[in-house]
C-alpha cells in the first residue's frame, strides 16, 4: 500500500457518485460539487457520465436489496444519467463523507453537499463509498 509523507496519513481510493437530479438540474451544479471536491484535496483519476443499467444498479447497492427502499432506489438511479467518479486523496473514505454529509440532506451539517444540494433522503444529490472495501468494489462495478 502506497502512504504519502505525513505519517497514519493514508493514500486511499473512493468512489463518488453525482445522482441523476443534479445531472438533471443544470450543468453548474456538477460543476460546483466538483470544485468543492478538488478544493478539498481530492485528485480526480476517473470521471465519465453514465446511463446505468438496472442490473448494474442492484449490484451496486446489493448491500440495500432486502430494505423496503430498494426498488424505488433502483428505479430512481437509473432514470437518468449519473457523473461517475474515481477520487484519490489521503485518509479519502472519511474526508469524502465529511465533504459529503449525512445520508438525509436535512441532517447534513451545514456547507455539505448534501445541505447545498440534496433534496430529500432519496435524492441525496450525491453517494460516497462508506469504506476502502467498498469503494474498491463499486469502483470495479462502474468503471470496470
Ligand atoms: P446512498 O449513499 O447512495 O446509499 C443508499 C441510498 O438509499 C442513500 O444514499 C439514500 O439516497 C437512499 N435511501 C432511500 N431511502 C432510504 C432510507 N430509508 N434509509 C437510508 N437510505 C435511503
Amino acid at each position: 500500500m502506497r502512504h504519502n509523507s505525513v505519517e497514519g496519513n493514508k493514500l486511499e481510493q473512493t468512489y463518488m457518485m453525482i445522482k441523476p437530479e443534479i445531472v438533471a438540474a443544470d450543468s453548474q451544479k456538477i460543476g460546483e460539487i466538483l470544485a468543492m471536491v478538488q478544493k478539498n484535496g481530492f485528485r480526480i483519476n476517473n470521471l465519465a457520465l453514465k446511463h446505468l443499467d438496472k442490473e448494474t444498479v442492484e449490484r451496486f447497492y446489493a448491500v440495500h436489496k432486502d430494505r423496503p427502499f430498494f426498488p424505488d432506489l433502483v428505479d430512481y438511479i437509473i432514470s437518468g444519467p449519473v457523473v461517475a467518479i474515481h477520487l484519490e486523496r489521503d485518509n479519502a473514505i472519511v474526508k469524502l463523507r465529511e465533504l459529503v454529509g449525512a445520508t438525509n440532506p436535512a441532517d447534513a451539517a451545514c456547507g455539505t453537499i448534501r445541505a447545498l444540494f440534496g433534496e430529500a433522503l432519496s435524492q441525496n444529490a450525491v453517494h460516497a463509498s462508506d469504506s476502502v472495501e467498498n469503494a474498491k468494489v463499486e469502483l470495479g462495478i462502474i468503471f470496470g
